[in-house]
């Protein structure tokens, strides 16, 4: 339709207060936004705005969403190895995911064991959501540190076990330095003691399902391994998706029917709900299910393969930069790099600023302080670039002494 003076003043003024953000498609933003390309975009932009007001609370209202949601979950599951036991829901992102896997093993502890003072069993990598989930949840997080090489230290989480656990986590990858957890060994010591194991994939549960079609080795890491219970894959990351779009898929039905909250106990009749929110937009769920369609095996092999090789360029080129040195080998995407250990390190966080300066973004995390590099298709054609800033950068921090700031993951508005 056309639109009034009004309702164009408005939408001017909306897209005029995103000039100051970071320019996510051009590739040079290495976090928080994914990027496939203007059809892909389109493609989502298109069908979340067919359903941005449908409402998923009710699918029986909204056939359309059912199957949207049926397709995608089963979809996911064959990328994940479920099999035909195998039960998901969509939810709304990777902490939501989390929020119910961690939500899943309570309640299947509570009714199964009777167990009333929970605890979860994270290695220090595992997401912050867990922490999250644990606090809203009213289970312990149980942190145990990691080994040298970044992953789960399986015999410090064997130790940590008592009775009272629920849960223990592997990640694949954790997102801190990209490696992906023993998850055989995590889940072994679930299945001895009858408990939940969760595996993160939210940032790489569709590289890994992709890069061993395309016939890398990856490490063992989904419902394959006997153990695991529940895996979580977000789409609205390396999905290519619409923000607002993951999913957690249980090994069977009896499993995931402890993540589903049901009453009657009000004047309005049964409600059930499969995650934290009440209503929610069909938006992410159609976006979702039309960019999968749209790319299929063929679209996302290509992007995959474009950012793997273009995250192996980052880290070869990283490591060759005096006074840095990636953490450990990315296992799928995920970068992560800090000083090299000498009397006068470069201090990494003066060098995100240095780069923010020159138009790059980057995470800053710690301990130890590292710079961290998500890296997606769109950064295929601009690592090099990265890594000429990144060079110079680094020298001229080193040379003048320069201090930055920590910065944050998150933030609270
Ligand atoms: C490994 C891992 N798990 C969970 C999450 C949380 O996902 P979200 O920000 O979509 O809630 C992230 C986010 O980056 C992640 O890297």
């Amino acid at each position: 339709m056309e639109l009034s003076d009004r309702a164009r003043a408005v939408l001017d003024e909306a897209r005029r207060a995103g000039d100051a953000d970071v320019a996510w498609k051009e590739g040079r933003v290495f976090s928080l936004a994914y990027y496939a390309g203007p059809e892909v975009e389109q493609v989502a932009e298109r069908a979340h705005a067919m359903y941005t007001s449908a409402n998923g609370l009710n699918a029986d209202a909204f056939p359309s969403l059912k199957k949207f949601q049926a397709e995608v979950v089963a979809t996911v599951t064959d990328w994940v190895r479920g099999d035909d036991q195998a039960a998901g829901y969509r939810t709304s992102g990777g902490t939501e995911s989390i929020l119910m896997a961690v939500k899943a093993a309570r309640e299947r502890g509570r009714r199964e064991r009777g167990v009333s003072a929970p605890n979860a069993i994270l290695p220090a990598s595992a997401h912050a959501a867990f922490e999250k989930a644990c606090y809203y949840f009213g289970v312990e997080a149980r942190r145990v540190p990691v080994r040298a090489d970044w992953r789960a230290d399986v015999v410090a989480m064997d130790h940590a076990c008592d009775e009272n656990t629920v849960l223990l986590v592997g990640s694949a990858p954790q997102y801190p330095q990209g490696v992906i957890d023993p998850i055989p060994e995590i889940a072994a010591i679930a299945a001895r003691r009858d408990v939940n194991c969760h595996v993160d994939a939210c940032m790489g549960g569709v590289t890994l399902a992709f890069l061993e079609r395309s016939g890398e080795t990856v490490a063992p890491w989904n419902l394959s391994v006997p153990g695991v219970t529940s895996i979580s894959v977000d789409l609205h990351k390396y999905g290519y998706t619409a923000k607002g779009a993951s999913v957690i898929v249980h090994r069977n039905r009896q499993l995931r029917s402890y993540q589903t909250f049901v009453t009657d106990n009000w004047l309005g009749g049964l409600y059930g709900s499969s995650g934290v929110l009440g209503t929610k937009s069909g938006g992410p769920m159609a976006a979702a299910w039309a960019v999968m369609r749209f790319l299929g095996d063929e679209g996302y092999l290509a992007l995959t393969r474009s950012a793997r090789e273009a995250c192996l360029r980052l880290a070869d080129g990283v490591d060759a930069i005096d006074g840095l040195a990636v953490r450990a080998r990315p296992d799928s995407t995920l970068v992560s790099f800090g000083a090299v250990d000498t009397d006068r390190p470069v201090d990494v966080y003066a060098v995100a600023d240095g780069l923010a300066a020159r138009g790059w973004y980057v995470d800053r995390q710690g301990p130890p302080p590292s710079l961290h590099c998500t890296v997606n298709a769109s950064h295929a054609a601009t690592v090099d670039d990265f890594l000429d800033d990144l060079r110079s950068v680094v020298a001229d921090v080193a040379a003048g002494d320069r201090r930055g700031d920590a910065g944050a993951y998150g933030t609270v508005d």
